[in-house]
């Protein structure tokens, strides 16, 4: 009922996301799923090629490593269904796994149109997977995927890359529990989870010296101003990474560097900027060991085994549907 009132008057759901995000009274925000635009999807592609993100190479070594250890601890038959497929590229090493005990159902679930074709075309050559992906949110996706078992399969969700670190607060928990409401007992859950590290580490993995991660940031400015013909000027909004040791997560911004007014002609409206004003754009949160506990348990999942890569510090989380 909410969402159509505020629709009401709004081009898209977009227009209207944009607006009722830099509407906040005390902290300006945007959605980061809107991110990963054409442009945006490229470039988080270059940002896991940088020295200073550790976190996507350290989770590829580990599935390279203990894919096949993974795959033992299943339950099967399996039909794999993952939430955010990227380009599969770290898929590719579970799937190929998979392939070699039997052939298996696979449902990338995205709702960005380029991702999902990316991730058709890296991984149709794996011989016994059939891939049927759905361009929807994750958890109508994922009651689809479910939807479409076979009596006797399990399913394994994918959900890798700390993605469940992007949201915000008590919304992981509530997250991972309406997740869990969609399985059924003995279904599984891989939980990829970008572990608490150094500051001095944190900092540099979302505020790179080439800039990338600035531009992923502000590509989102960009992005309001190609569909929503906003006027956003990129010159004067600044990427900035904080670590917040309260909640433990890295928070990006983007700081306005004067008083200024931007406006979205699309939504009939403009917006008020102070210096110095941020627009949050995204958390990434850091775990502890603890927490993974504690969240397993209140979703109502149990700890099944855990793979880490200590160089970085990132750990694969195997939990099962109670
Ligand atoms: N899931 C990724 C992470 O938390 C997403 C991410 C990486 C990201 N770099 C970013 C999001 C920069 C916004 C800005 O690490």
């Amino acid at each position: 009922m909410q969402m159509q009132s505020l629709s009401v008057g709004f081009s898209s759901p977009f227009s209207a996301e944009v607006c009722a995000g830099l509407s906040h009274p005390e902290q300006k925000q945007l959605p980061s799923k809107y991110l990963y635009d054409a442009v945006g999807s490229a470039l988080f592609e270059v940002i896991c090629a940088l020295p200073e993100y550790g976190l996507t190479r350290a989770e590829e070594r580990l599935l390279r490593q203990h894919a096949r250890d993974v795959v033992d601890q299943l339950p099967r038959p399996v039909v794999v269904a993952e939430l955010g497929s990227g380009t599969g590229r770290k898929t590719r090493l579970l799937l190929e796994a998979l392939a070699r005990w039997q052939s298996t159902w696979y449902h990338p679930i995205e709702i960005s149109p380029t991702a999902l074709a990316l991730c058709r075309r890296e991984l149709r050559d794996i011989n016994s997977i059939s891939i049927v992906g759905f361009e929807r949110e994750y958890l109508d996706g994922l009651r689809e995927a479910a939807a479409r078992r076979a009596k006797g399969e399990h399913l394994l969700v994918l959900f890798l890359g700390s993605t469940i670190g992007n949201f915000d607060g008590s919304m992981a928990a509530d997250f991972l529990r309406d997740l869990r409401s969609i399985l059924l007992p003995g279904d599984s859950l891989l939980l990829g989870t970008d572990m608490l590290k150094p500051e001095a580490v944190l900092i540099p993995a979302y505020d790179d010296s080439l800039g990338v991660t600035a531009a992923f940031n502000r590509n989102l400015l960009a992005r309001i101003n190609r569909e929503l013909k906003a006027d956003f000027d990129l010159q004067e909004f600044e990427h900035r990474a904080v670590f917040n040791p309260e909640s433990k997560s890295v928070e990006m911004h983007l700081k306005s560097r004067i008083r200024q007014t931007v406006t979205i002609p699309d939504a009939a409206t403009s917006f008020c900027f102070e210096a110095e004003e941020t627009i949050w754009t995204e958390s990434s949160h850091k775990y502890s060991q603890e927490e993974l506990r504690s969240l397993a348990e209140h979703a109502g999942f149990s700890p099944k085994a855990q793979w880490i890569e200590a160089y970085w510090g990132f750990a694969e989380n195997l939990w099962i549907a109670e």
